[in-house]
């Protein structure tokens, strides 16, 4: 089942009267359930864009040019009101970002709580949610840890823990070891590996690696807000 279909999708950011920046210049992309998808290119060709317009985060430019359209599980999401983007959004897709994104006056486990909460859940199973989504992050002896007093590595888990909290269909991943550590990188990554694999977490996961992106099922390459034709099989005369 194709779990998101995006077509036509561009971004031009205004930044003066003169000058604007076509940043997704008409972009095709679909994402099956259960595939494990890493988007790759250089810095500035458009990946996080993409992904936020992929995550319902920004609406696709709709002027000039072919109609843009997103569909989510078979749903037609190009033109939802705000609220519905946003519920969508809680119950559905998981963040990850490089840079952790936690609130750093709550603990791990209130971090992750307060996104079980928005994603619907009653305060004691929102906690209870959280502790097992911790747990499974290996980052339960650190529950009630404020941000600033983890390692890079617990922080990411603890993001990780609380995109993972609501049960996501899709996880979305911005570059999430860009400020890890190559062993620490590696232990998330692997998290991530797992969860494809034991789980069948459909995960779309922006990195420079080439080796992080060779273990994933697909790759999309990207190049100055296109993304890149695959390479055609020479067919046999
Ligand atoms: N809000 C914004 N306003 C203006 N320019 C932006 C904005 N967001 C991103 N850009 C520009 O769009 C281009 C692509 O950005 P981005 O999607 O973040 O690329 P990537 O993630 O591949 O590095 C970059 O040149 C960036 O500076
Ligand atoms: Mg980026």
């Amino acid at each position: 089942m194709m779990l998101l279909e995006g077509r036509n999708l561009r971004k031009t950011y205004r930044l003066s009267r003169r000058i604007s920046l076509e940043v997704l210049r008409g972009v095709d992309v679909d994402i099956k359930a259960g595939e494990m998808v890493a988007i790759m290119g250089p810095s500035g060709s458009g990946k996080s864009t993409l992904m936020h317009i992929l995550g319902l985060l920004h609406a696709p430019d709709a002027n000039d040019g072919p109609a843009p359209e997103l569909k989510f599980e078979g749903a037609n999401v190009t033109r939802l009101s705000d609220g519905k983007r946003t519920k969508l959004r809680a119950h559905k897709m998981g963040f990850v970002f490089q840079s952790f994104n936690l609130v750093p006056t709550l603990s791990a486990l209130e971090n992750v709580t307060l996104a079980a909460e928005y994603g619907g859940m009653k305060s004691s199973a929102a906690r209870r949610a959280a502790l097992e989504t911790l747990s499974w992050v290996g980052l339960d002896h650190r529950a009630k840890h404020r941000p600033m007093e983890l390692s890079g590595g617990e922080q990411q888990r603890a993001a990780l823990a609380r995109a993972l909290v609501n049960a996501p269909t899709l996880l979305l991943a911005d570059e999430p070891t860009g400020n890890l550590d190559s062993s620490r990188s590696a232990e998330v990554l692997a998290l991530l590996r797992r969860l494809n694999s034991e789980r069948g977490q459909t995960t779309l996961l922006v990195t420079h690696d080439p080796a992080v992106a060779a273990s994933t099922d697909r790759v999309i390459r990207m190049t100055d807000g296109l993304v890149d034709a695959e390479p055609q099989l020479a067919l046999a005369a």
